[in-house]
């Protein structure tokens, strides 16, 4: 039945472990099944370089009208979309970049706005401009990855002003994995006595964090921003007042296969394609949750 697809998509996905991308391949997954003429191929990377760049090499090889590729990091990843692009399948990435401009486009969220969002909310947080105090853990994601670097370059440019805040972990990742950030957050809470505030460049890692407090009675005295916002993860944390805030990080999926096909049918598409975001707190949790059924 492939043989009556028109355009042959393959899409290669770093993991399918951590909710927001399985949340990704779900949306992308139910673009396709908007476009009978779409055969989608996913792969998943097991989070693991070597085994996402041999499955873009397969995905070459298998001669796909379009690549979709969302890189577990830009370092590893840059030279097999390379050959993606000399072998002249048009390249779509998605969410994290690879250290090349020849691609067709980019999708994703702006990072280092959401960074900027989530910094000056800290800064709100612990006693508003020019008089926030505090102790900050700050949980980066993998650190070689351009999300993570801008979620961190946005905080800064706000709490950086603020002399009363001090940061507690330096440049520690938590490579987006919610086991990872509990145990940096146990030590943490072990040689701290004070911490305020938690911002982890995820949700997962932001409650990996709350949970590692919890665990010693002190979730109570401390603030914990993620990012991600989804309905079903993040909101809920945020409404069981398990996280204080999120910024949603809406999946590039469903737009990123639109602008495949947009491609493939002969039209324009922009270099970049933005995807917004939303602040998520007490105050519109509840009302995000019930505008997605839940
Ligand atoms: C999932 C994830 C998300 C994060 C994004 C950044 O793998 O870690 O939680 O927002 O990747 O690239």
């Amino acid at each position: 039945y492939a043989q009556t697809k028109k355009w042959k998509i393959g899409f290669s996905q770093v993991t399918t472990i951590e909710p927001w991308r399985a949340q990704f391949n779900k949306d992308i997954i139910a673009e396709a099944a908007k476009h009978p003429e779409v055969e989608l191929i996913i792969t998943d990377g097991e989070d693991k370089t070597e085994k996402q760049v041999a499955d873009v090499e397969n995905l070459i090889r298998q001669e796909v009208d379009a690549l979709l590729v969302s890189p577990k990091e830009s370092a590893g990843l840059t030279g097999v979309v390379q050959q993606a692009i000399d072998a002249k399948i048009p390249v779509f990435v998605l969410d994290r970049n690879v250290d090349t401009k020849d691609y067709t486009q980019f999708v994703g969220g702006d990072n280092k706005l959401i960074g900027r969002a989530a910094g000056e909310y800290a800064v709100e947080l612990l006693g508003g401009k020019g008089k926030a105090a505090g102790n900050v853990v700050e949980i980066w994601g993998g650190m070689g990855t351009q999300p993570a670097h801008d979620r961190h370059d946005g905080f800064h440019e706000f709490t950086d002003k603020e002399p009363g805040i001090k940061y507690l972990l330096d440049q520690q990742s938590g490579d987006w994995k919610q086991d990872q950030a509990y145990n940096l957050m146990a030590n943490a809470l072990k040689t701290n006595e004070k911490i305020d505030l938690v911002y982890g460049h995820n949700d997962p890692m932001a409650y990996g964090a709350y949970l590692a407090a919890k665990d010693v009675g002190r979730e109570k005295d401390i603030k914990f921003i993620g990012i991600d916002g989804l309905p079903n993860e993040g909101v809920q944390m945020v409404n069981k007042g398990e996280l204080t805030a999120t910024f949603t990080y809406v999946t590039p999926g469903a737009e990123g296969l639109r602008q495949a096909i947009k491609f493939l049918n002969g039209e324009k598409v922009e270099k970049t394609i933005t995807l917004p975001t939303e602040k998520i707190t007490k105050e519109n949790a509840a009302k995000v949750l019930k505008d997605n059924g839940l």
